[in-house]
């Protein structure tokens, strides 16, 4: 099932909410839970290109000549959010795989929350594409929304977020900051605590990911 509103869907399949539920516990090996954002990337990447536009060519099959449907062709910018985005992406392009690729590195000032910028590396002619900046987890939407100026101001104009868990905070901040960019999640958890943890959250993504803690 999807849950939807104007500018928040919650994708809320049986198959990924089972996987995040393994990715969640934190036992779950650092194998598991990169292989499971694997997975669960595949199913958030059908549901965030559902609505691509559709045209047709004619094809011979083995036993007859067709009209049959292909992707018009808007042309698709990946963006991910360094470091976790990485492993959205990765399941993205498994997919999609003639996307372009960017990089948006910010890191969180871990007193202020604030996001710092060290990297910016997108594909050039963004205003003709369809932006998808991936993030596993929304939390305060600082980074993400700091994130989506800059692509904003590199010439994107059509934008979709897509994370894999959201926090209420962060969804309000992206909604405030970009009510133009809808946001796609497999789950909307609780809350954040005092160091901005999404709550229950799955702990550091990045970390959990790459086995850095
Ligand atoms: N980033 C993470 O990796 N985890 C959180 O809970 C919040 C931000």
């Amino acid at each position: 099932m999807t849950l939807a509103t104007d500018h928040l869907t919650i994708v809320d399949h049986p198959l990924i909410q089972h996987k995040l539920t393994i990715m969640r516990e934190k036992d779950t090996s650092t194998a598991s839970f990169r292989r499971l954002l694997r997975e669960i990337s595949h199913l958030l990447a059908y549901e965030v290109t559902r609505d691509l536009p559709l045209t047709t060519k004619v094809i011979e099959t083995p036993l007859a000549e067709i009209e049959a449907p292909t992707l018009a062709g808007k042309k698709m910018a990946l963006i991910s959010i360094l470091r976790a985005g990485n492993g959205l992406m990765e399941g993205i392009l498994d997919l999609i795989p003639a996307a372009r690729v960017g990089f948006v590195g910010l890191y969180r000032d871990e007193e202020t929350l604030q996001p710092v910028q060290y990297y910016f590396k997108v594909p050039e002619t963004l205003e003709d594409r369809l932006v998808i900046v991936v993030d596993p987890m929304l939390a305060t939407g600082n980074s993400s929304a700091a994130a989506v100026d800059l692509l904003k101001k590199a010439g994107a104009t059509d934008i979709r977020f897509l994370c894999l868990l959201a926090a209420p905070e962060g969804v309000e901040r992206m909604k405030a900051a970009h009510p133009d960019v809808p946001v796609v999640t497999a789950a909307l958890d609780e809350r954040l605590n005092e160091q901005g943890y999404i709550v229950p959250g799955l702990g550091d993504a990045g970390d959990r990911m790459f086995g850095t803690r």
